[in-house]
C-alpha cells in the first residue's frame, strides 16, 4: 500500500482568504479562495485592515470548505503549511496564528511558508514529473522575479523588480484609465479590442545583461499620455472607448514584450532549456502566448502555471509546504510572520 501524505494549506498574506488539501505536493483534493474584491474595489486597492478583518471573519469556514471539498477531515490531515512571508503583516498574523492554533490542538506538525517561493513552484502543480532545473518568471502584484529553479529547496533569485512589480503596474494603469480594480483583468480585457501599435510606450531594459525590471517608468509614460505633459489636455473625459482599449493594448504590449525579452535572456544566461511562468500576471493571456511562442521558437519546454494556480491560493503553498515537511523543515509554536519576507 502506498503512503500519502496530506497537507492543508493556509494562505491570507494579501486579499486573498484560502485553504487548500494537498496529496504528495501535488495531487490537489480542494483550493478553496474566498476573494475580498467586493471589499477593496471601492477603494482602488487593498486597504491593509479590511484585509485582516475579513481573514478573520471568512478563514474559519474556508479552512471547513476545504477539508469537506475534499471529503476528508482533520484527521487525514499530517501536517499545516502556512504563508509566514512575505505579506500584509496584520494579514500574515491571520493566518499563521490560526494555523499554529490547529498545530497545537491538533498535535500535527507546522510549516511556513515564502509565498513568492511558492508562486515559483506553481507551474509544477499537477505535472507527471518535475520540470527542474528552469528558469522561473515569477509575477504578481506584490513581486516580479526571475528565479533559476532546481528544485523546491534551491531556488535562487536572478533579477527582480527595481521599482514597481509587473502587476502594481497593470492595476496603477487600469486606475489612470479608470477600469477599476484589480488592474491586470481589466487591462486584459479591455486590450481585446485595442491595436497594440498605437502608442508606443517605453521598453524599460535596464543596464546590459540586466535582469531586474523596472516598470515605474512606463506606468508615467500612461500618465503623461492621458493627462498631457505639462500641457492641457482632454484627460480620461477626453478618450474614445477605443482610444482607451489602445491605450491598454499598447501598455500591456510592452510589459509583455519587456517581460519576454529578459526570460529569454536569462535562458541564454544560464543555459537553462525549461522556463515556468507563475504569479498572478501569469493569468494573463498575452504573456502565457508570447512566452510560450518563444519557448516553442527557441525549442525550450514551458509550462504555464494552471490559472487556479496563478493568483493568490493555498494549494501552492501545501504544495511547498509538502517539500519542506519532507525534508523536516518544521517549525515550533514560536514563529512569526515576517512583511518583508526576511527573517
Ligand atoms: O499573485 P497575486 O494574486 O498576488 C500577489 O502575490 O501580489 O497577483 C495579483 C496581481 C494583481 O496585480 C493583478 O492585477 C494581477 O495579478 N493580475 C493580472 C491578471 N490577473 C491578475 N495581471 C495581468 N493580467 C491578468 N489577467
Ligand atoms: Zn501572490
Amino acid at each position: 500500500m502506498c503512503i500519502v501524505t496530506t497537507l492543508l494549506g493556509i494562505e491570507t498574506s494579501c486579499d486573498e482568504t484560502a485553504a487548500a488539501i494537498v496529496a504528495d505536493g501535488g495531487d490537489v483534493r480542494s483550493n478553496v479562495v474566498a476573494s475580498q474584491i467586493d471589499l477593496h474595489s471601492q477603494y482602488g486597492g487593498v486597504v491593509p485592515e479590511i484585509a485582516s478583518r475579513a481573514h478573520i471573519e471568512r478563514l474559519d469556514s474556508v479552512i471547513e470548505e476545504s477539508l469537506s471539498a475534499a471529503d476528508c477531515s482533520f484527521d487525514d490531515v499530517d501536517a499545516i503549511a502556512v504563508t509566514n512571508r512575505p505579506g500584509l503583516v496584520g494579514s500574515l498574523l491571520i493566518g499563521v496564528t490560526a494555523a499554529k492554533t490547529l498545530s497545537w490542538v491538533l498535535n500535527k506538525p507546522l510549516v511556513a511558508v515564502d509565498h513568492v517561493e511558492a508562486h515559483a513552484l506553481s507551474p509544477a502543480i499537477g505535472l507527471d514529473a518535475p520540470p527542474w532545473p528552469a528558469v522561473g518568471l515569477i509575477v504578481s502584484g506584490g513581486h516580479t522575479s526571475l528565479f533559476r529553479i532546481d528544485g523546491p529547496s534551491s531556488i535562487e533569485r536572478l533579477g527582480s523588480t527595481t521599482d514597481d512589480a509587473a502587476g502594481e503596474a497593470f492595476d496603477k494603469v487600469a486606475s489612470i484609465l479608470g477600469l477599476g480594480y484589480p488592474g491586470g483583468p481589466a487591462i486584459d480585457r479591455a486590450a481585446r479590442t485595442g491595436d497594440p501599435r498605437a502608442v508606443r510606450f517605453p521598453r524599460t531594459m535596464l543596464k546590459h545583461g540586466s535582469l531586474d525590471f523596472s516598470f515605474s517608468g512606463i506606468k508615467t509614460a500612461v500618465l503623461y499620455h492621458v493627462h498631457g505633459h505639462g500641457k492641457t489636455s482632454g484627460g480620461l473625459e477626453g478618450l474614445s472607448s477605443q482610444a482607451l482599449a489602445d491605450i491598454a493594448a499598447s501598455f500591456q504590449q510592452a510589459v509583455v514584450d519587456v517581460l519576454v525579452r529578459k526570460t529569454v535572456l536569462a535562458v541564454a544566461q544560464t543555459g537553462l532549456s525549461t522556463v515556468v511562468l507563475g504569479g498572478g500576471v501569469a493569468a494573463n493571456r498575452l504573456l502565457r502566448t508570447r512566452l510560450e511562442a518563444a519557448c516553442v521558437e527557441r525549442s525550450l519546454t514551458f509550462h504555464a502555471a494552471p490559472m487556479p494556480y496563478c493568483t493568490d491560493n493555498a494549494a501552492m503553498i501545501a504544495a511547498l509546504g509538502y517539500y519542506r515537511y519532507s525534508e523536516g523543515e518544521t517549525v515550533g509554536l514560536e514563529v512569526g510572520a515576517f512583511p518583508t519576507g526576511s527573517r
